[in-house]
C-alpha cells in the first residue's frame, strides 16, 4: 500500500522584492508559474519516519528532519494526533538548491500524499495552512498552474494563463542558498529600489493571452543581481541562453538555475542544444509552462474504480 503524487518545479516570471521587514523575511510581487519538471513523492507505511531519495542529484538532498518532505509529514500527523510512521521516498528530477522550488514541492508532495495514506481528509485551506508555515514558495507548488504570490509569498491568488510557454532551464554546477541570495539582496541595497513590490499588469496580461513575445517582455527578477554577485559565472550561461535566440534570460528564483524563454518547442530544443554544448551550465533541459500541481499519480491500495495496488 502506497501513495505517489507528482509536483512541478516553478519558475518565478516576477520577482519584485521589497526592504528586509521586521521578522527578516522579504515582502514580494511574486508570480509563479508551475514548469513541467517534476519530483515524485511515495508514501509507504513504516515503523517510524523515513526519508529515502533517488536521482542524480540525490546525494545533496537531506534525509532528516530538515527535509521539507518530513516536517510536512510530522505537521500532518501532529494536527490529527497520529504518529508519523511513514516512508517517505523522494524520486527527484527538479534541481537541488536551484531556485526552482524543488524542496518546496517535496513538502507539498509528502502534504498530499501522507493525508491520502492516512485518510486524514484535511480540507484545502488547512493544506494550504500546513504549507505557509513550512515554507513560502510551498503554497504554491501544491495549487501549481501560475498564481501571485504576495506576503513574503505565501499568500496565494490563481492566475490565467491563456497558452503554452516553452523554456529551457540551465542547471549550475552548484547551488545557492537561498537565504545567503536575500542576504546578498540587502547588502546590495537593492530593498531600496522596491518600497511596495507589486505586479506587473503587462506581466499578468502577457500570462493571460499566452503571448510568448509579450511576456518576455515583461519578466523580472530582483533578485538577479543577488545571484550573480554570488555565482558570477551565471553571466556566461544567460549571455549563451541569449545568443542561442532565446527570447529573454533570467534567473530562476534565487538561482543559480537559469531560465530561457523560446518562441516555441522546437526552438526550446535548439536553445538547450546550444547550451549544453556552450560548457557555459552542467546540463540543459526543456520544460512547458504551466504545469499541474500536486497531483496523486498512484493512489496505492483502493482507487475510486475499485483497482488494487
Ligand atoms: O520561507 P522559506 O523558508 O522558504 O524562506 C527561506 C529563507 O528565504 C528565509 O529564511 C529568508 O531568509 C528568505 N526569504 C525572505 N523573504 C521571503 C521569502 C524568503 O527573506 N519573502
Amino acid at each position: 500500500m502506497s501513495v505517489t503524487v507528482r509536483v512541478p518545479a516553478k519558475v518565478n516570471v516576477q520577482l519584485a522584492v521589497g526592504g528586509a521587514r521586521p521578522d527578516g523575511f522579504h515582502d514580494l510581487a511574486n508570480v509563479f508559474l508551475a514548469v513541467g519538471l517534476y519530483d515524485e513523492i511515495t508514501v509507504t507505511p513504516a515503523d517510524a519516519l523515513r526519508v529515502t531519495c533517488s536521482g542524480p542529484d540525490a546525494a545533496q538532498v537531506p534525509l532528516d528532519v530538515t527535509n521539507l518532505a518530513a516536517r510536512a509529514a510530522l505537521a500532518l500527523a501532529g494536527r490529527h494526533g497520529i504518529e508519523p510512521a511513514v516512508h517517505i521516498h523522494i524520486a527527484k528530477d527538479i534541481p537541488v538548491a536551484g531556485g526552482m522550488a524543488g524542496g518546496s514541492a517535496d513538502g507539498a508532495g509528502a502534504l498530499v500524499a501522507c493525508d491520502a495514506l492516512w485518510g486524514t481528509r484535511t480540507s484545502r485551506e488547512e493544506l494550504l495552512e500546513i504549507c505557509a508555515e513550512l515554507g513560502s514558495d510551498v503554497p504554491f507548488s501544491l495549487v501549481g498552474g501560475a498564481a501571485l504570490g504576495t506576503g513574503r509569498g505565501e499568500k496565494l491568488t490563481v492566475l490565467e494563463v491563456g497558452g503554452t510557454f516553452h523554456w529551457v532551464f540551465a542547471m549550475a554546477d552548484g547551488g545557492l542558498s537561498t537565504p545567503a541570495v536575500f542576504r546578498e539582496f540587502d547588502r546590495l541595497g537593492e530593498g531600496a529600489r522596491t518600497p511596495e513590490p507589486v505586479a506587473s499588469w503587462d506581466l499578468l496580461e502577457a500570462l493571460a493571452k499566452g503571448d510568448t513575445g509579450a511576456l518576455a517582455a515583461a519578466v523580472s527578477n530582483d533578485l538577479e543581481p543577488a545571484a550573480l554577485s554570488l555565482f558570477p559565472e551565471l553571466a556566461q550561461t544567460l549571455a549563451a541562453g541569449r545568443a542561442a535566440g532565446a527570447l529573454t534570460a533570467l534567473v530562476s528564483g534565487s538561482g543559480p538555475t537559469t531560465a530561457f524563454l523560446a518562441r516555441d518547442a522546437s526552438g526550446a530544443e535548439r536553445i538547450a542544444e546550444a547550451l549544453r554544448a556552450s560548457g557555459t551550465c552542467k546540463s540543459a533541459r526543456v520544460a512547458p509552462s504551466p504545469a499541474p500541481g500536486a497531483t496523486v499519480v498512484h493512489p496505492g491500495h483502493r482507487d475510486a474504480a475499485g483497482a488494487r495496488d
